[in-house]
Parts: structure tokens; C-alpha cells; sequence
């Protein structure tokens, strides 16, 4: 299941899981968006639901469909994310807005491991993936979640992109792809390459996958070393 996968990193990661033999559920609230992607993957490979991540109960319908679907649930990608207006002083910002990002961002994760964890625990088996950013706290939701889940035979881990131009940055910056990437290279550390939705992709492919059987607990950060070279993710809090 690809929370998010109507767009962006979670429709090209469904498109490559279901190369790969998986039967992808996507579950997105953009309805028109998820049924193309499954028109596209074809309705024997993949099926849409509509879930809304801050929605215990839709989460817990689309995991419960999932299983009754397919038998199982074997890897869940909560990859479903916001972005907050672009205010990058504290003070401009309003509540309503914070609470708004992470209701989606953090809580949306929170609900996805748990009813994922609540019905893979009685298989003792599954990969929990979830959608972090270089500047998100879920990394500490992701070792924690591990710590539990690996006494059941559950791996949990969490993925952090650098700048990605999808449609979400389009939104946000108005910048075309092209500025956006032009950007996101200036400020970033590794020359010569440009980060791409399939580059996320291929990384959960890799949690996901038995060949991460022993992998559990990590934040991969996919950026380049941005944050190695930037560990406090200065570049959105200038203060004038
Ligand atoms: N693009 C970037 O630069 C970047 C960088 C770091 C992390 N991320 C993270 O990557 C993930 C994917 O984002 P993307 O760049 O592909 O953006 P995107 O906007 O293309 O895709 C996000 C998807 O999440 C869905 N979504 C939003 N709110 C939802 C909700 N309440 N319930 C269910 N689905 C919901 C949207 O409808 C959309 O299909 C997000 O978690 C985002 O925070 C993106």
C-alpha cells in the first residue's frame, strides 16, 4: 500500500513496485489522479482507495481492504506529505497551518505504522516505509516504531529527500521544474546530479525488498550529503 501515490514519488514508486511483481493499493485523496495511475499500472497489477491519512478510520479501512484484497499486507510506504506555506519566520505563521502539516506529515505516519504493525504482527512479517524529509522529526517515530516491531519481526524505516521537483513544489514555489532543479543544485552539495522521484523510488524498492532483510531502524537520507555538509538545514530559516 503507497499512501500519497496518486503523485510525485508515490505514483512513480507504484509504477516501479508493480514492475516489480508487487499488487500496489493506492491510497490518496486526489480520486481522479489514483485512478489514472491504476489505469496506467492496469487493474490486475493495482487498485485505488480513497484515504485521507489523518483519518484513523480511512486508514483503517484501506489496510482492512488491502488485506481482504490480497491475503496479506506485505510492504506499506506512508508516503502521503503536505507542505506548509511558504513562511519561513515563526512568527508569520498561523497554528491552523503548523497543526495542518502535521496532522498530515507526522500523524498520517503514525496511523500508517499502526494498523500496518496491526496486521502484520500476526505474520511476523513486513517493511514499513515512510516518507521523511531532511528536515522532518520522523526519523525518531521511524527508530522507535523499530524498536517495537523488531521483537515481531517488523521492519521499520524512513526515507529523507533533498528537493524533488514534483507537482507539491511546483505549488509551493511556483517555480517550473527546470528553476526548481537549477535551485536545488546551487544549494546542494553533490555536483553533476539531479535528484528525481525514481531515486526515492528505488531506495524504498530497496527496503522493501529481501535484500534489506537485516535493514530496519534507518533514516536513509537521500541528498547528496546535504545534511552532512548543512547538519542544522539552515537553507529555509533566514531571519531578517
Ligand atoms: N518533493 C520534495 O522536494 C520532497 C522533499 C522531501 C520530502 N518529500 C516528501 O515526499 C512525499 C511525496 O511528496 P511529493 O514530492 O511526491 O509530492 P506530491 O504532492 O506530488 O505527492 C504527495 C501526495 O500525497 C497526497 N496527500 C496529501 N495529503 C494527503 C492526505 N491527507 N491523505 C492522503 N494523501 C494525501 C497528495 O494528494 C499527493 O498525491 C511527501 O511525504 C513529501 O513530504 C518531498
Amino acid at each position: 500500500m503507497i499512501t500519497g501515490g496518486a503523485s510525485g514519488v508515490g505514483a512513480c514508486t507504484a509504477k516501479v513496485f508493480s514492475q516489480h511483481g508487487a499488487k500496489v493499493v493506492i491510497a490518496d485523496i486526489q480520486d481522479e489522479l489514483g485512478h489514472s495511475v491504476v489505469e496506467k499500472l492496469g487493474t490486475s497489477n493495482s487498485s485505488y482507495v480513497h484515504c485521507d491519512v489523518t483519518n484513523e478510520s480511512h486508514i483503517r479501512n484501506a489496510i482492512d481492504e488491502t488485506v481482504a484484497k490480497h491475503g496479506k499486507l506485505d510492504i506499506m510506504f506512508n508516503n502521503a506529505g503536505i507542505i506548509g506555506k511558504d513562511k519561513s519566520q515563526i512568527m508569520d505563521n498561523e497554528m491552523a497551518d503548523f497543526e495542518r502539516v502535521l496532522s498530515v506529515n507526522v500523524t498520517g505516519v503514525f496511523l500508517g505504522i499502526k494498523h500496518a504493525a496491526r496486521v502484520m504482527v500476526p505474520a511476523r512479517s513486513g517493511s514499513i516505509i515512510s516518507t521523511a524529509s531532511v528536515s522532518s522529526v520522523l526519523g525518531g517515530l521511524t527508530r522507535n516504531a523499530a524498536v517495537e516491531l523488531g521483537q515481531l519481526g517488523i521492519r521499520v524505516n524512513c526515507l529523507s529527500p533533498y528537493g524533488i521537483a514534483t507537482p507539491m513544489i511546483s505549488t509551493y514555489s511556483g517555480f517550473t521544474a527546470e528553476q526548481f532543479e537549477n535551485w536545488m543544485g546551487s544549494c546542494g552539495n553533490l555536483k553533476g546530479v539531479t535528484l528525481k522521484g525514481e531515486d526515492i523510488t528505488n531506495a524504498a524498492l530497496y527496503l522493501a525488498s529481501d535484500g534489506a532483510k537485516y535493514v530496519s531502524g534507518h533514516n536513509l537520507f537521500i541528498d547528496g550529503g546535504f545534511t552532512v555538509v548543512n547538519p542544522s538545514f539552515g537553507m529555509f530559516s533566514t531571519v531578517s
